[in-house]
């Protein structure tokens, strides 16, 4: 942890600091951490190699202009859930820094509970983050995320909703984006980003939320418009005077300089404090991404299939313009059984997940 680092995390805690007699404790904490930085480096190299290789992106150059406009017509319909999926997470850190509200430390229950959870951890150590210093975590937390929905929706000025649409009609898909429904695969990502921040009892929950929160709602999202930005911006002759929104996005989740993607650096430098916490937000990224990338395997088939065209046509000039017919008819079905909208099996997909805020 800088000395910048340090100084936010010390504000972050402050009120809780100068109140506590825990605070020799929470010393500790601010220490260097190399733990932390381990986890960056792991996080980082899952975008690189995890995420950047994926065959959508790895393919990214080969996407007709029909199938680019497919993706972005789909990927506005998993944004439009950003902000309940962001909403359903703080609640549940709130809920849980609710429940530690009602125990009372030092108080007889809270010394039953001490015991029990002494045992119940096989007889090792209770945590030294104590129930007050936990609820000043969550506290952190929550703030990260409800920062995040905020720059969302701000109150004077378009929501990010409205500046993706606004980007939309730029492009000339407005028609298209009122007329699609989500996909199956698109569904079943939102169902699996969901779980990944359900309310658990376990004490680990809210360090899994936030890595999935900085993974899969930011990190991913900064990295994909990598790819998607230049495309949008030699393809369409968008700038990033004319763009509202894909602009915006591919710079503030950067993960070298975006605002929201370094929010989390204090919270989870709380949170991972060693070996088990370490190995706990590794795992919970590994979980994330991979979530996240159900969503582009929707796209893989067609893009791949011409590819294969394409660079057989570099290597045999003899193969003629049927054979490439043929090839591509077999891809444009492929893509068709990927983006099928056969909702036969939506009863297995929970639409109470997402409830209200479809505005
Ligand atoms: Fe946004
Ligand atoms: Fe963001």
């Amino acid at each position: 942890m800088n000395s910048i680092q340090r100084c936010r995390y010390q504000k972050v805690t402050a009120r809780f600091i100068n109140n506590s007699p825990l605070a020799g404790d929470m010393a500790i904490i601010s220490e260097p951490q190399p733990l932390l930085e381990d986890f960056l480096d792991h996080k980082n190299n899952l975008i690189a190699h995890r995420f950047h290789k994926h065959d959508f992106f790895d393919n990214f150059e080969f996407l007709t202009p029909y199938e680019f406009k497919e993706y972005l017509i789909q990927r506005w319909t998993l944004s439009r859930y950003f902000v309940p999926w962001y909403c359903e997470g703080i609640n549940n850190l709130k809920t849980r820094k609710r429940k530690l509200s009602l125990e009372v430390p030092g108080s007889l229950a809270g010394d039953i509970q001490d015991l029990l959870s002494y045992f119940m951890a096989e007889a090792k150590p209770i945590s030294r983050i104590s129930r007050e210093q936990e609820k000043a975590v969550l506290q952190a937390a929550i703030s990260v995320l409800t920062k995040i929905v905020e720059d969302e929706a701000p109150i004077n000025a378009p929501s990010h909703r409205q500046d993706l649409l606004a980007d939309l009609a730029y492009l000339g898909f407005k028609e298209d984006v009122f007329r699609t429904l989500p996909t199956i695969q698109t569904l079943e990502t939102l169902k699996k980003l969901s779980k990944l921040v359900a309310y658990s009892d376990d004490q680990h929950y809210p360090l899994r939320t936030m890595v999935t929160y900085l993974v899969a709602g930011e990190e991913a999202v900064g990295a994909e418009y990598k790819h998607t930005w230049p495309r949008l911006r030699y393809d369409y002759a968008m700038t990033p005077k004319k763009s509202r929104f894909y602009y915006n996005h591919y710079k503030h989740d950067n993960s070298e300089s975006g605002s929201h993607t370094l929010s989390f650096r204090d919270v989870l430098g709380m949170m991972i404090v060693d070996g088990k916490t370490l190995a706990i937000a590794k795992e919970s990224a590994d979980k994330a991404l991979e979530a996240r990338l159900h969503f582009f395997d929707q796209f893989t088939g067609a893009p791949k299939a011409i590819k294969t065209v394409k660079r057989s046509l570099a290597m045999a000039p003899l193969l003629g313009e049927g054979m490439v017919r043929y090839l591509r008819a077999m891809a444009a079905y492929q893509k068709e059984e990927y983006l099928g909208l056969d909702f036969s099996s939506l009863e297995e997909i929970d639409l109470n997940l997402f409830p209200s805020a479809f505005d």
